[in-house]
């Protein structure tokens, strides 16, 4: 994997928002958008998608996931989650654990506590590498 040196947090920061106005989510009223560079240098957002059957709504960063599919695949490197008004969020457990599989320990994720690695934000994830 080849890590950027310089990532522009400020230009991912502000894509997750944009991506954010075309969340769906007339249930829980919260627009939530996240956005990744990936290691080609290319950034892929998502935005959350909810469904009448509350419990098979997708998060933000489960949209992104397929757009890294979609798009040309790769790893993620660094991670931003906004919602639409700006505010940043944590990924939720589920998430993190996506995040981990197509970014592993060394992704960078946009946290309260600053920049950190997956691996802070994950301690001890299981992993690819636990699989028999
Ligand atoms: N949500 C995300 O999109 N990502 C997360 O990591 C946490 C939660 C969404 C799911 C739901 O549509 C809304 O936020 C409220 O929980």
């Amino acid at each position: 994997m080849t890590t950027p040196v310089d990532v522009d947090w400020d230009e991912l920061r502000q894509r997750a928002v944009l991506a954010a106005q075309d969340a769906y989510c007339p249930y829980s009223g919260l627009r939530v958008g996240s956005a990744a560079l990936c290691d080609d240098g290319r950034i892929v957002v998502g935005c959350n998608v909810e469904n009448a059957a509350y419990g098979v709504g997708l998060c933000a960063e489960c949209t992104m996931a397929g757009q890294l599919r979609l798009t040309g695949g790769g790893r993620f490197v660094a991670v931003a989650c906004r919602s639409g008004t700006g505010e940043l969020l944590m990924p939720c457990g589920r998430c993190r654990q996506l995040l981990f599989e197509l970014g592993g320990g060394d992704c960078l994720v946009d946290t309260p506590r600053g920049v950190v690695p997956m691996s802070r934000v994950l301690p001890d994830a299981f992993g690819p590498e636990d699989l028999p």
